[in-house]
């Protein structure tokens, strides 16, 4: 993909909007760089800065100008506060195919608010995109991830061993999928 795309803004379960990344989300990206594995799997910067924390944000706004996918941040209607964040990568979108991936502030956690999220990007991204088939992959010990993706209709497909480099190991990954003609209970879709 090259040319440039739009962030929606989706609503979601559980008093949720998903939209595109603002300057303001600055106190975000600094939760997410004091966690210890979000910048490890992503590009938030190990140690946070101003100006790291802004590299980030448009990190992501290149993302959409190129079409290399759709980074939405996950927010709380009721207060606007910006809790995490879900992308929709689509790299192999040619070929059918896209990628999600996910995260909270660690403050945020413990409510399933990534599963709502993952729901509404992925009911939008199969309905409204018309992509055939969404994936996403998930390293055996993280059961709030597992359970995220069942929790919005994905299904395990099997342990890609070694896949990832994580770090400085390589890493086992689970494939979670989803498909289009899949049937999601709950999912209205
Ligand atoms: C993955 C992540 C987004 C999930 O956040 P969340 O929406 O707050 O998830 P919750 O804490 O509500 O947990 C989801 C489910 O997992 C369960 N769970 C969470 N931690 C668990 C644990 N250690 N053991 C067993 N079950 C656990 C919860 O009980 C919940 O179960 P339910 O669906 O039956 O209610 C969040 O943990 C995160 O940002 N982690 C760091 C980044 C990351 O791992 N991203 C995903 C990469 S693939």
């Amino acid at each position: 993909m090259t040319a440039a795309v739009d962030v929606p803004r989706l609503a979601a379960d559980g008093g949720l909007v998903l939209r595109g990344w603002e300057l303001g989300d600055l106190p975000l990206v600094e939760e997410a760089s004091g966690d210890g594995y979000i910048p490890l799997i992503t590009t938030v910067p190990p140690v946070y800065s101003q100006a790291e924390g802004e590299a980030f944000v448009r990190r992501q706004w290149r993302r959409t100008a190129t079409g290399v996918g759709y980074p939405f941040v996950i927010e709380r209607v009721a207060d606007a506060r910006p809790l995490g964040t879900v992308g929709l990568w689509l790299r192999e979108v040619g070929e059918g195919r896209a990628t999600l991936g996910y995260w909270l502030a660690g403050s945020a956690r413990g409510r399933g608010v990534a599963a709502d999220a993952l729901r509404a990007v992925s009911r939008w991204a199969l309905e409204e995109l018309r992509i055939p088939r969404l994936q996403l992959y998930v390293e055996p010990w993280n059961t709030a991830s597992r359970r995220t993706a069942e929790r919005a209709g994905f299904r395990s497909e099997g342990v890609l061993r070694g896949w990832q480099q994580v770090g400085a190991e390589r890493r086992d990954m689970i494939m979670y999928a989803r498909r289009s003609t899949d049937e999601v209970p709950g999912d209205g879709s």
